[in-house]
């Protein structure tokens, strides 16, 4: 499939600023009024991109001519955007609560959401209080187990991690995730069958990594109660779209909390997703996180491309993906709490973005979902950084720092903050030739020729800043918010459906055909292709000579 790999529009800039390098444009005071805004606890600071004035006015123009506003709109409004699936795109209304704007999202949604918010606050309230009973919970729980995988799991497990500081005391999250029984396995021995509450979320209730999960940890907390299923049932609570599978796998009906079918695995963190998160925080906080998102979406509905942070990032996202052509992008927090932001972000752009053809069923113009990768900083510096400064590939930078610590340790946070500073600088500015050659003081004229060659950095290579004042539940939902409208804006601007995700259907059926010839051990293999058979038979080979072995 081929696409045009550079806009028109973007030729003459790309070439203009390929004379320019960063140190250059750095040198402009004034940039930092086009290229640095604040939207409440979140500053976004893209002034190490590498474009200038015109060039960001281009895609401004780019932008306006799209018609995003009237795109933004239908998705608030709740038009039916996802086409290949017929549902409206409503992850904004379920923080609607937040917001400072009337909602245009259909009455009918918003009075789901609203009861079910309710709902949510009473369980989390009672399960504070320690006794959750009148919700069909059992006594005792200490340990909260999030089943759940993709959608289902990266929001939560995100946030939970991220606003550790805001956790109640007394109970603790746990996040089961994939099929390697290994995980469930640990959890088990460590956990109290008795005092555990699962949460099993799935959107669909089909998703086979989840069921078996759920099924293990029902068989185990089963087993604490010789099998006596009433019992069993006061450790469950179940979140999905698909109230009725839910209800048939087991979890009695007042026990599950619905989502809904206008809501995408990875834009539901606000909804009955976030449970497991609502009952680590407190209603309170959770809250407060909607309530951060919503001061965003705000945003996003009000101000001009010029202000306005999503489009901005998504512009600077086209410019470096299409105009400078580069195919990744790490993400590096300088911060611990967001260890998991990276992996979230992984399921947020590349599932929602990457795509190759247009609703219409037409290859797309251009290049779409860069490959998001990272890790948390100063250890990336340790373990990558060096390619990202010498090596041959340019890779787009985007750092996420806090300014004020959830602790009183002030050198450490110096010390990190001052790195993430650094990194963002020795990156755009590079050191020359001549700056190494001034420094190798040892040595021939040739020796310190050669050593300062090595010892050069090119610079010129681009990174984006995003600060938040400090990481509150308030911050967490404006940052996350903040990329999900990036990736509506890029899904829009590309011209692709950013809601659905048919690239994972594949895989999934071709398991469901694999698995009988793994659970037998036995039969015909011939349907599949040479590579697929040889290694079923290496495993079905190695499985009887291990078995052997342990006779
Ligand atoms: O396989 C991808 C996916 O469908 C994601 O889009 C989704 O978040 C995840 O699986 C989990 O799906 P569910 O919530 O239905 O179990």
């Amino acid at each position: 499939m081929s696409h045009e790999r550079r806009p028109s529009f973007l030729a003459e800039h790309v070439d203009r600023l390929a004379r320019t390098h960063l140190r250059e444009l750095l040198k402009d005071n004034a940039r930092g009024d086009r290229l640095r805004h604040r939207v409440g606890p979140v500053l976004l600071d893209l002034s190490r991109q590498k474009l200038d004035a015109e060039a960001l006015a281009a895609l401004g123009a780019h932008a306006e001519a799209s018609g995003w506003q009237a795109a933004r709109d239908a998705m608030f409004a709740g038009a039916p955007i996802n086409t290949s699936e017929h549902r409206p795109v409503l992850h904004t209304a379920l923080r609607a609560s937040g917001s400072s704007l009337p909602s245009p999202a259909p009455r009918e949604a918003l009075d789901e959401i609203e009861s079910t918010l309710k709902r949510i606050d009473a369980l989390v309230h009672a399960v504070g209080l320690g006794d959750a009973s009148a919700f069909g919970i059992a006594p005792g729980i200490t340990d909260v187990v999030n089943i759940g995988i993709g959608g289902s799991d990266l929001g939560p497990r995100l946030a939970v991690r991220a606003l550790t500081p805001y956790h109640v005391p007394g109970l603790r999250s746990h996040f089961l995730t994939n099929v390697d029984g290994q995980s469930a396995y640990e959890l088990m021995r460590e956990l109290d069958p008795r005092r555990t509450l699962v949460v099993v979320v799935s959107k669909t209730f089909t998703t086979q990594e989840t069921l078996l999960n759920g099924t293990v940890m029902r068989d185990w907390i089963s087993r604490a109660y010789d099998g006596d299923a009433s019992k069993v049932a006061r450790h469950f609570l179940a979140v999905s779209a698909n109230v009725a599978a839910a209800e048939s796998w087991g979890v009695p009906a007042e026990q599950v909390y619905p989502m809904w079918d206008f809501v995408g695995g990875r834009f539901s963190l606000w909804s009955a997703v976030g449970l497991s998160l609502a009952l680590a925080i407190g209603s309170y906080n959770f809250h407060a996180l909607l309530k951060g998102a919503a001061q965003i979406d705000d945003h996003f509905r009000t101000a001009s491309w010029q202000q306005n942070l999503p489009v901005l990032l998504s512009l600077v996202e086209i410019w470096n993906r299409n105009g400078l052509e580069r195919g990744s992008r790490a993400v590096v927090p300088y911060a611990d709490l967001l260890t998991d932001l990276t992996s979230y972000l992984q399921q947020l752009e590349m599932e929602s973005l990457g795509k190759q053809v247009t609703p219409q069923g037409q290859p797309v113009a251009q290049s779409t979902s860069a490959v998001v990768w990272g890790s948390v900083g100063t250890n990336a510096q340790h373990a990558y950084f060096q390619a990202l400064h010498q090596g041959t590939d340019v890779v787009l930078l985007e750092f996420i720092g806090v300014v004020k610590p959830a602790h009183d340790l002030n050198a450490n946070h110096d010390a990190l903050l001052s790195n993430l500073l650094a990194q963002a600088a020795a990156l755009a500015l590079g050191k020359t030739f001549d700056e190494a050659l001034a420094e190798a003081k040892q040595g021939s004229e040739e020796e310190r020729r050669v050593l300062a060659a090595q010892r050069s950095f090119p610079g010129d290579r681009p990174s984006t800043v995003i600060l938040l004042d400090a990481l509150t539940p308030e911050s967490l939902g404006a940052l996350i918010a903040l990329y999900e409208h990036k990736v509506f804006m890029l899904g829009h601007l590309w011209g692709i459906n950013a809601f659905d995700q048919w690239g994972v259907e594949l895989g999934k059926s071709i398991a469901r055909q694999i698995l009988p010839a793994l659970e037998n051990g036995e039969g015909d293999t011939s349907a599949f292709d040479s590579a697929t058979q040889a290694l079923i038979e290496a495993i079905r080979e190695r499985q009887l000579t291990l078995a052997s072995h342990n006779r």
